[in-house]
């Protein structure tokens, strides 16, 4: 099984349009300590051949023409790519879907509240039904991706309901948790059905509650939320008023982080993914990019491949 790390940015990746912090301005400045990132999103295949996208950002036509493996191979329009499978409704993780609209068969799997929102918003239609079917998938059952004519590519998609939030423009502030379901926020399992091998891919997380450490201990590879170093980033930055708790993702530092929450799991490789541009962990030679490493974290950027 082949993975692409399409996008290891959060939404508005690194540097962010509007945005001239420090780390941005390293971004701009093309130093190679401070590597530029898409927004959220991985590719995968178990034959190299037919791909699966792990939700569709807005940076997704460039995504596509950086990743030869994503370019049409065959006569005339003849995309490798077989669909889409959607962790969320957030706009770095379904706006890329308005890029796949160019009359090309896909498979759209969401949750059924996903699936819901995307129903909810005409502008999706314009990826036409006659070509391109959304199915509803179910949590925690694995089932069999199979593209719009029903063939399988030999993945097997586990989605898990993980503790997270409604996506940020469909939050109701009147209600618990703004409104959140557990269909809101999955993270998913893929299997390669020929090898057995199997990874995690989880880009959002507010928490690690006991039955999801217990359901990553043991993994080859998990892909994880790697919004901020820390939870109040955003805050001392002077760019939010909100944790990253608050926006639905664990830091990675602190006591209820992602590196101790983690670090008690015998886990392959972990790799952080969905990083925002506040991250000190960003730049190649911090203090902070050399803690996480020492505790046995890698980095995503934007064309990592794995290989399972
Ligand atoms: C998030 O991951 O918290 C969202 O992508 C935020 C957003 O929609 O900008
Ligand atoms: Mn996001
Ligand atoms: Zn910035």
């Amino acid at each position: 099984m082949k993975i692409i790390v399409l996008g290891a940015g959060a939404g508005g990746g690194f540097p962010q349009w509007n945005c001239n912090c420090p780390n941005c301005q390293l971004a701009r400045s093309g130093v190679p300590e401070a590597p530029s990132l898409t927004q959220s999103s991985l590719a995968v295949s178990a034959d190299g051949k037919r791909w699966v996208l792990l939700n569709a950002s807005p940076d997704l036509r460039r995504q596509i023409e950086l990743n030869p493996a994503l370019h049409p191979s065959g006569p005339g329009r003849s995309s490798p790519i077989a669909g889409v499978v959607l962790c969320n409704a957030d706009v770095d993780h379904t706006a890329g879907l308005l890029t796949l609209r160019e009359m090309q068969p896909l498979a759209v799997y969401g949750t059924g509240r996903v699936i819901g929102v995307l129903a909810a918003n005409a502008m999706f239609n314009v990826m036409d039904s006659k070509l391109v079917e959304r199915r509803a998938m179910p949590l925690e059952t694995p089932f069999p991706f199979l593209d719009r004519d029903g063939q399988p590519l030999g993945l097997t998609v586990q989605a898990f309901a993980v503790p997270g939030k409604v996506a940020l423009w469909l939050e109701r502030p009147e209600e618990k948790n703004f409104g959140s379901i557990p269909e809101d926020t999955v993270g998913l399992k893929i299997t390669d059905d020929a090898t057995g091998s199997s990874f995690f891919y989880i880009p959002g997380c507010a928490a690690m509650p006991d039955d999801l450490a217990k359901r990553l201990n043991g993994a080859e590879l998990v892909l994880f939320d790697g919004t901020t170093f820390t939870d109040d980033e955003m805050i001392t930055a002077g760019f939010s008023a909100k944790t990253a708790s608050r926006m639905g993702h664990m830091a990675m530092t602190g006591a209820e982080g992602s590196l101790a929450a983690l670090g008690r799991l015998s886990i392959g490789r972990r790799i952080y993914v969905h990083i925002n541009n506040t991250n000190p962990a960003l730049l190649r030679n911090s203090a902070e990019r050399r803690l996480i490493e020492a505790s046995g974290w890698e980095v995503g950027f934007d064309t990592m491949e794995i290989v399972l």
